[in-house]
């Protein structure tokens, strides 16, 4: 199944914050990711879905203060102004921890990438 699929089947199920979908996708609220802003928790959104990059800030080859920067928040537009590379997106996959609950998402009238 696609991700786009499994957000598709998210949205069906958001009355409730933090709720699991029946593929055990975890549906988050943006002031849930919000809190997740500094090192020792860092979350970030990019296209409608959150991640929990805590492990890859000091990985990451453009350093760990911009990635600071934008923690807790949504950083789909950052992330694609500086063109990453497809490397970058798959790097992406590895801390998926659930998708942005549909009323919170900036980029609604995008469909989210698929992996
Ligand atoms: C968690 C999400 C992110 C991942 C997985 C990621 C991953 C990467 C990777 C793999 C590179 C090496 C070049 C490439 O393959 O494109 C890179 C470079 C870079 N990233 Fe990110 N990045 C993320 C978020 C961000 C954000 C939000 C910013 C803020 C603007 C940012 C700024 C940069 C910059 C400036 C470079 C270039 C470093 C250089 O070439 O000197 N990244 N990133």
């Amino acid at each position: 199944m696609s991700l786009y699929q499994v957000q598709q089947m998210g949205n069906e199920q958001q009355e409730d914050s933090n709720e699991e979908n029946e593929v055990g996708v975890k549906v988050t609220r943006m002031s849930d990711v919000s809190v997740h802003s500094e090192a020792d928790s860092c979350w970030m959104v990019v296209n409608d879905n959150v991640y929990d990059i805590t492990q890859f800030l000091r990985e990451h080859p453009g350093g760990e203060d911009v990635l600071l920067e934008h923690g807790g928040r949504d950083a789909t537009e950052p992330f694609k102004e500086v063109a990453h590379s497809e490397d970058a997106s798959t790097t992406l996959q590895r801390f998926f921890i659930g998708i942005l609950h549909e009323d919170d998402r900036i980029n609604k009238t995008k469909k989210p990438k698929t992996y």
